[in-house]
């Protein structure tokens, strides 16, 4: 079901050396470290990573969403159709929310109001982002539930967001974000609280509205089966740094960072071969406030040395397209990037 027809290389959405930060309390906490990622035209990217790794707030970072206020403060470039989004007017960035970039979150309930109907919230969109007439933005709504799966889109457009289940407010939350024709959707955890089977119809919805829409996508997960799944690219992220990236393939059948590889022993799904307990990489992710010196895994990687604890390995490209920052691959200063 994954969406194979994508082709295209350029980047279309460009982030370069993102830094986030929180001041609290006299110390800082890094919560993303100098990422870099680009997303192609009609390219799902997947972000992998362990939970406090950076994932919800590097995405947010893309619309200025969430913790995004004075005391956050944002270094690096995040270009989008030629403009830097961290430095664009807050006027034009309103704009750009939901008409060219559209999120959806693990809990639907936080972006919808409990005290509207489905019709209400849904037109609303339509009619202020696109100015269209209100019978003519009812009809379109229940266009777009239909093509989420929705059987009964009239019935769903009547209803409170609390009277619908998780996986149909999920699906109304995906109409939505379709209302403006995104080029961009950003996914965050947005199958994590539902169960295996609407979990699987999601990823499919997803999935076809890629490939019939070339719509790109950012799909957040610490679901490594959803992003083996559905995703094209794969970006591994460990306290607020992507420690590997490749095409899924290539990361799947070939994973080389100790951390990437942790991750895969503990996905059951993604080796059914093995029985027994399940293995989880061994340790904590360490506090964000005493990252570690060198390599961020070092305190929980089974094959780190001295230079690990003292230098932080480069970002290296031992094969075209999959990069990776562990010194185990710095064969040479050649392919340092
Ligand atoms: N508003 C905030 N203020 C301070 N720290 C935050 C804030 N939001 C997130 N963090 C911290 O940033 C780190 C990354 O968090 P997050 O992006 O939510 O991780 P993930 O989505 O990968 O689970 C965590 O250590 C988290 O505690
Ligand atoms: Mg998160």
């Amino acid at each position: 079901m994954t969406a194979k027809r994508w082709k295209a290389r350029e980047p279309f959405l460009q982030i370069r050396g993102l830094k986030v930060k929180f001041p609290e309390r006299g110390r800082e906490l890094v919560a993303v470290d100098g990422v870099d990622l680009s997303i192609a035209r009609g390219e799902i990217a997947g972000v992998a990573g362990e939970s406090g790794s950076g994932k919800s707030v590097m995405s947010q970072s893309i619309l200025r969403l969430g913790a995004y206020d004075s005391t956050q403060s944002c270094e690096g470039e995040i270009l989008f159709a030629g403009q830097d989004l961290l430095r664009l007017p807050e006027a034009e960035m309103r704009r750009l929310r939901g008409s060219r970039i559209a999120v959806i979150f693990q809990d639907p309930m936080t972006s919808l109001s409990p005290v509207h109907t489905v019709a209400r919230q849904m037109t609303e969109v339509l009619t202020l982002h696109r100015g269209c007439l209100k019978i003519e933005a009812r009809r379109r709504c229940a266009e777009l539930l239909a093509r989420t799966g929705i059987a009964a889109p009239e019935a769903c457009l009547r209803k409170y967001p609390f009277e619908l289940s998780g996986g149909m407010q999920q699906r109304v939350m995906i109409a939505m974000a379709l209302c403006c024709e995104p080029e961009l959707l950003i996914a965050d955890e947005p199958t994590t609280a539902l169960d295996a089977t609407v979990q699987q119809q999601i990823l499919e919805l997803l999935a076809g509205l890629n490939r019939e829409l070339g719509m790109s996508m950012l799909f957040i997960s610490h679901n490594l089966g959803a992003i083996a799944q559905l995703c094209h690219s794969v970006h591994v992220m460990y306290l607020g740094q992507i420690l590997e990236e490749a095409p899924a393939a290539e990361l799947f059948s070939r994973p080389l960072n100790p951390y990437t590889r942790g991750l895969l022993q503990c996905a059951p799904h993604l080796d059914s071969r093995r029985g027994g307990p399940l293995p989880t990489i061994a340790g904590t992710v360490p506090s964000p406030y005493r990252a570690p010196a060198g390599c961020r895994f070092c305190t929980r990687c089974p094959e780190a040395d001295e230079r690990c604890r003292s230098a932080e390995p480069p970002m290296l490209e031992p094969a075209p397209g999959h990069r990776v920052k562990c010194w185990k691959y710095a064969v040479s200063e050649r392919n340092c990037l």
